[in-house]
């Protein structure tokens, strides 16, 4: 009975997998958000490296991952899959349970596995300093550990209400040399119109996006990082599902189903794209996105332009959201909170290659603990609810008498999230009303693109 599927060190992936070639349909073009008309290259140059820049629209369906990323990458890669016996057994279903776990990093997330390329291009175009935002810490922590690897600045602006509920998340940034703030920040004009307004602001991914940019904008020496939505951060991230490909290959089998849980759609990208690939080849394989019901973006959004972020500085894309000004329940699974959506993950949901579903805190917590019961790890909140999508999809299989096979993205471990499991074990733990008129309030502020 084989437990932890591994790969030795040379077969992580020589080049990341681009699927744009292979999306169902052309892609809508990205707008510049002052002029409204479609970006160009040289817009992104203000705040992007040139090699990022080429990758985010490159045609090409292979892109070579250079050797100094690949060698830092060793680090934690190839990254485990876990068959989950145990959760099988406590379960008592009949299919087989695959988890590919990337809180083996030294972040405790997927996190890295685009914070290294991002530094690493960013250094070889001469930037000394990344300004960059973070919602629970996650993506913050892992872009501060990249620049120290190459030796860049970093400045993070942490949405406020994570900055005091997740202080560990904070020390992890400064350990790895990043200054970081509390966003809404006075260092920004977008930072101090919101606190001119509203003094007590908590801070949304939308509002630090606007300060990370704004900061970038304004010094040449500064180049700005996004640690999800883009299409390069996504490619980045599809190391993931292809290893996993190759791990299940090695036992014989393959899934049914692929699930992730969708904030920006980053680690989703990761796990899915490759059999997105699988499945625009012919093969079926069902792939499911799982999303809080707080921030429903890909359930009950719109698949409209919208801007990327709250101060409206950031390119506007077709992409579902919720609206820019949207401002989601404070729950736990904080990298959920965004307003928007990647691009890519919204057309292929928009064309019904991908599944979405919502589902609330307590059920996420519950399968969480659950599943660390039966495993021993403690997963991030943001993964439950990729969990929970698995033991649903495992009871059906029960119900079903079907022996099919399940692969989920473990996106992190959960060891600077206890005041969330504190929460969920004292009952303190809210189950938000789908915020039904404030999205209709936000969404009537969508920007009009005419194209
Ligand atoms: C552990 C973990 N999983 C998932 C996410 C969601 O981000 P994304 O949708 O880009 O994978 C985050 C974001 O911070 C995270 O920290």
């Amino acid at each position: 009975m084989q437990t932890k599927i591994l790969l030795s060190e040379d077969r992580i992936p020589k080049q990341w997998y681009n699927i744009i070639p292979d999306m169902p349909g052309p892609l809508a073009p990205v707008i510049n958000p002052r002029t409204l008309k479609p970006v160009t290259p040289e817009d992104m140059l203000a705040i992007f490296p040139m090699a990022l820049i080429e990758q985010e629209m490159s045609p090409q369906r292979w892109i070579e991952i250079p050797d100094e990323v690949r060698e830092i990458y060793k680090l934690w890669r190839p990254s485990p899959l876990y068959r989950a016996h145990r959760l099988e057994q406590v379960l008592g279903t009949p299919a087989r349970i695959f988890y590919k776990y990337e809180g083996v990093s030294p972040a405790g997330s997927h996190k890295p596995n685009t914070a290294i390329p991002q530094a690493y291009y960013n250094k070889l175009a001469g930037t000394k300093r990344i300004a960059t935002e973070t919602g629970a810490g996650q993506w913050g922590s892992s872009i501060a550990l990249a620049c120290q690897m190459f030796g860049l600045e970093c400045t993070v602006y942490m949405v406020k209400v994570s900055f005091g509920q997740k202080p560990y998340r904070k020390s992890m940034m400064q350990l790895w040399g990043a200054e970081v703030l509390a966003s809404p920040s006075d260092r920004t004009t977008a930072g101090r119109a919101i606190l001119a307004r509203d003094p007590d602001n908590q801070g949304s991914l939308g509002i630090a996006i606007s300060e990370a940019v704004e900061d970038a904008a304004s010094r040449a020496d500064t180049c700005y990082a996004l640690g999800s939505v883009l299409n390069h951060v996504c490619m980045h991230q599809t190391i993931i599902g292809m290893e996993a490909k190759e791990q299940l290959a090695l036992v014989g089998d393959y899934p049914e189903v692929v699930i992730g849980c969708h904030g920006g759609g980053s680690n989703f990208a990761g796990i899915a794209f490759p059999f997105v690939a699988d499945k625009a080849a012919g093969r079926e394989v069902r792939i499911l996105a799982m999303e809080p019901a707080s921030c429903p973006t890909l359930t009950k959004g719109v698949y409209a332009f919208d801007f990327g972020d709250t101060a409206q500085m950031a390119p506007i894309s077709k992409m579902y959201t919720l609206g820019h000004d949207f401002m989601p329940p404070g729950i736990h699974a904080g990298g959920l909170r965004y307003h928007g959506a990647s691009p890519l993950v919204s057309q292929l949901v928009n064309a019904g290659v991908v599944e979405a579903r919502a589902v609330a805190q307590n059920t996420c917590f519950e399968a969480a603990v659950t599943f660390s019961r039966a495993e021993g790890i403690i997963p991030a909140p943001e993964s439950s609810h990729a969990i929970r999508g698995a033991i649903d999809e495992a009871l059906r299989a029960r119900e079903e008498g079907k022996a099919k096979t399940i692969l989920f993205c473990l996106s992190g471990h959960g060891h600077v999230d206890m005041a969330a499991y504190d929460a969920y074990f004292s009952g303190k733990l809210e189950d938000f009303e789908y915020p039904e008129a404030a999205i209709r309030e936000s969404l009537s502020h969508l920007p009009k693109v005419e194209i």
